[in-house]
């Protein structure tokens, strides 16, 4: 069952089309990501759905009703759509105390004073606030500010939450474990879910779904293991990092989907041909490997290649390097073994860890 149905959504800002004709539904219970760089149109997108932002055609479905239709001059106000919504400023206000906060959605809908507070310390407690009820909101950390508009978000006990870039301002450290928190308490809670962001692993690390967004419109979308494992676009590559890199089509392999591409005129590799690839022999075309999938070793072995270490960076548990294969530049990451720059190495890729894209 859908609990959200967007169909066609266009919202223009002047000339620009800052949303061009997205659809996508979030199952009841799910959470699905809106993931892409920035100015792509992810908050737009949020800003319609919470009803902060009229659209200039589509509509939008919450619940099974209908809080937005261009057509049939539908346009539900903003508090009548019964969602959460946390941003990246956590927005807390200064004068108030936790409680307060956390409790203002509550008085807003008129529940009395004691209710208020009975509940405003429940949901605190499920925050990892307990105790912290009188404090002055402006006192506590920023991670503590985040959670208090994570319970604000929360308290009214919507079906929907909608969230912002809403960790983005947090230290690795704390945004690391309030995802994992983030997706325990949904569990339990069982809302569903829209997060913004425009952090690959936080898309990954709380998301059923994953739309990728591309100024304006759906690039790809599906869930994400499927959206990381196999880039539908040179645009879906890029942007998770690989190695993306012109070549020009040798030959289909008979009986297989594998493609022969060279690199340059000395570098052939044989890699997996994408859904819509034309194997025509001397079409240009982009060959994509993960750095991951890029190897270098000290000895050879079967079917590598001799290279040399261009650059190297030392990561921590990791190591990046560029390494040339015979004119062709590949990035590599791999546990740290210590190679330096000028050193000869050995390097292996599989034919189906390349993928072949028009
Ligand atoms: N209120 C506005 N007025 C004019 N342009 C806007 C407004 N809000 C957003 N935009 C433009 O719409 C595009 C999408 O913005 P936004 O949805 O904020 O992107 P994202 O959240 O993906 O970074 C951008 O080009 C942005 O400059
Ligand atoms: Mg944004």
């Amino acid at each position: 069952m859908s609990f959200v149905h967007i169909a066609h959504l266009t919202k223009r800002f002047g000339n620009h089309t800052a949303v061009g004709d997205v659809s996508f539904d979030v199952p009841e219970g799910s959470t699905l990501a809106l993931l892409g760089p920035s100015g792509c149109g992810k908050t737009t997108i949020l800003r319609c759905l919470a009803g902060l932002e009229t659209p200039d055609g589509g509509t939008i479905e919450i619940g099974g009703n209908r809080v937005f239709d261009k057509v049939r001059h539908v346009d539900l106000m903003p508090e009548k759509r019964e969602l959460g919504i946390v941003f990246q400023s956590y927005a807390v206000w200064p004068h108030m105390t936790v409680a307060e906060n956390v409790a203002f959605p509550l008085k807003v809908r008129g529940i009395a004073a004691a209710e208020r507070l009975r509940r405003a310390s429940k949901m605190l407690e499920t925050v990892g606030l307990k105790g912290f009820e009188d404090r002055s909101a402006t006192l506590v950390s920023g991670g503590q500010q985040q959670r208090i508009a994570l319970a604000r978000a929360l308290i009214h006990e919507p079906r929907l939450v909608l969230f912002d870039e809403a960790l983005s301002n947090l230290d690795a450290q704390l945004r690391e474990h309030m995802r994992m928190e983030l997706r325990v308490l949904q569990e339990r809670l069982g809302f569903t879910a829209v997060y913004v962001t425009h952090d690959q692993a936080e898309a990954f690390g709380l998301a059923d779904t994953v739309v990728l967004m591309n100024q304006g419109t759906i690039e790809t979308s599906g869930p994400a293991r499927a959206v990381f494992a196999k880039p539908a676009t040179a645009f879906v590559a890029r942007f998770f990092g690989m190695n993306v890199l012109e070549a020009k089509i040798v030959g289909p392999v008979a009986g297989s989907n594998y493609v022969d591409v060279a690199l340059n005129d000395r570098v052939t590799v044989r890699g997996v041909a994408g859904e819509k690839l034309d194997p025509t022999p001397g079409k240009t075309v982009l060959a994509c490997i993960r750095k991951e999938s890029v190897r270098a070793d000290r000895v050879s072995s079967d079917g590598t290649r001799p290279a040399t270490i261009e650059a190297m960076s030392f990561l921590g548990t990791a190591e990046e390097y560029i390494v040339d294969i015979q004119g062709v530049s590949l990035r590599a990451s791999q546990p740290a073994i210590g190679f330096r720059r000028g050193d000869a190495v050995h390097v292996a890729m599989a034919a189906d860890d390349w993928i072949v894209l028009p």
